[in-house]
């Protein structure tokens, strides 16, 4: 195969295939599209009814999904932008209903917009009396996001008036209720593993302060959200809210691509989400800093994450797109150090052993070669497991986030015109055809 970009007026990539069945070379001239920031793309929409040829790219790691206008990263130099605006700024100046807003609507809500979205999403905060029987089918000592999967992909059962995503305004009300219940619901896993009542959410609270009091609070006395702990809080969820085309929010995209409704969408992202190498790595990280223990045992971990015969991965570490530092680590690195000290956690010793292990690992040419930075998860968790947030509900308050990204994602793909239910083809390369015969030897 030959391949060769025309020029770069034509903007035209010339392509000449020669596919593995009889027909000889296929030549074809592919468009190559350019966003406003980022690398262009090569339009290969036509390339297999012109060549008879897929593309192969087990985990897309050279592949664009769609096209997007919510969030730009740049891997390379480090950077992260929501419709524009650099996460660092966002983090520091904004609430989180605020980053919602922008990410569903591409613009910094007015005083006037914004309080008619809190209005919105405060509507909806409770979810339906009998959703609260649906937890005690639960074991106790379940993992709160295996609660919280079955739970979000149930709310389709309580709320089918706003299952029809082909009306704008079902989806809107679907949206609202996703991000207003989404702590309630959080917060009841919690509260039903510890086997205490569940608590109402409080409509003059903030999003988070809401959050941290239907988790904290008991029936027994009044309870004061640690403004201090609010704003980290807000501050983890801004960091966590999008991330582009990540798995759990190409997971996300997939589903609904088939028409599901919005909350078998947001459960399909929860499930994704959970996994170890994503979303449940900021709970791997602190049960990876609990195994290692003292500073002293950090070179042996550092070795066996470098043992290519050795599963165990540095968590926290390494990012398919950053080769630099993962910007909200750095942001989180600051929070961590504020929350720790305005608790008067001095010297805690995991963020001590974590400091250090960063540093051994940015000092080691392994990680300095992989270009293995820490990642948004290597200090969330740090700065949870201060604010009192057990370790396994890290990746619980992690999916209560990234519900507006997979939203404004899930949104987005819904209104481009282009989309249609994603299918992926593959490289065949099992059995050829053969027939079955009695004489086979694995019987019937
Ligand atoms: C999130 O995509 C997103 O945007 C995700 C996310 C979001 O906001 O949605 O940012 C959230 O998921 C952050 C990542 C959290 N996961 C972890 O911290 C788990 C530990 N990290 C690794 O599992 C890994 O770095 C991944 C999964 C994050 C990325 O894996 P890639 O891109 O597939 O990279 P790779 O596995 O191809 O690694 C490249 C090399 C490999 O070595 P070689 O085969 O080239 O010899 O780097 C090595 C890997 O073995 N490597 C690591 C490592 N991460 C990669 N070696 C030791 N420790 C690590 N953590």
């Amino acid at each position: 195969m030959t391949a060769r970009f025309l020029d770069e007026d034509n903007d035209l990539a010339h392509l000449e295939v020669i596919p593995g069945r009889p027909g000889g070379v296929k030549a074809v001239d592919l468009p190559i599209l350019h966003g406003t920031m980022g690398p262009a793309v090569l339009d290969i929409r036509k390339l297999y009814s012109e060549t008879d040829c897929f593309t192969y790219d087990p985990g897309y790691t050279s592949t664009a999904s769609c096209e997007s206008k919510i969030t730009f990263i740049d891997g390379e130099k480090g950077i992260l932008l929501h419709r524009g605006y650099p996460i660092e700024e966002l983090a520091e100046n904004c609430s989180f209903l605020q980053v919602a807003y922008l990410l569903m609507e591409g613009e910094i809500p007015t005083e006037e917009e914004y309080q008619t979205f809190v209005k919105n999403i405060t509507f909806h905060t409770m979810v339906h009396e009998q959703l609260r029987d649906f937890y005690r089918g639960f074991r106790r000592d379940a993992h709160p996001m295996a609660v919280m999967l079955g739970v979000v992909g149930a709310l389709s059962a309580f709320y089918y008036d706003s299952l029809d995503i082909r009306d704008q305004r079902q989806r809107m009300i679907a949206s609202h209720r996703l991000i207003a219940k989404m702590p309630t619901i959080a917060a009841m896993a919690h509260k039903y593993s510890i086997g205490q009542p569940f608590m109402y959410p409080q409509n003059d609270l903030g999003y988070a302060e809401n959050l941290l009091y239907m988790m904290f609070a008991t029936p027994t006395a009044p309870f004061k959200v640690n403004p201090v702990v609010a704003r980290a809080l807000n501050k983890i969820l801004i960091l966590h809210a999008d991330h582009e085309q990540n798995a759990s929010t190409s997971t996300v995209r997939l589903t609904g691509s088939s028409g599901a409704n919005p909350f078998a969408c947001i459960a399909a992202g929860i499930a994704c989400l959970w996994g170890p190498a994503h979303g449940g790595a900021n709970e791997a990280v602190l049960n990876m800093l609990t195994q290692i223990g003292h500073k002293d045992r950090i070179p042996e971990f550092i070795k066996r994450a470098k043992d290519k015969n050795d599963p165990f991965r540095l968590m926290g570490f390494g990012h398919r797109v950053y080769k630099h530092y993962d910007p909200r680590a750095s942001v989180l690195r600051k929070v961590c150090q504020e929350v720790l000290e305005e608790l008067d956690y001095h010297g805690e010793p995991l963020l001590e052993l974590a400091k250090e292990l960063e540093k051994i690992a940015l000092e080691d040419p392994y990680f300095i070669e992989k270009k293995l930075y820490p990642n948004v998860d290597f200090y969330s968790g740090i700065i949870l497991k201060a604010i009192g947030i057990p370790t396994c509900m890290f990746t619980v308050l992690f999916a209560v986030a990234r519900t507006v990204g997979w939203i404004a994602q899930w949104m987005e793909m819904i209104g481009d015109p282009s989309q249609k239910i994603g299918r992926p083809r593959q490289l065949y390369t099992g059995h050829t055809l053969r027939h079955y015969r009695l004489s086979s030897p694995r019987g019937v």
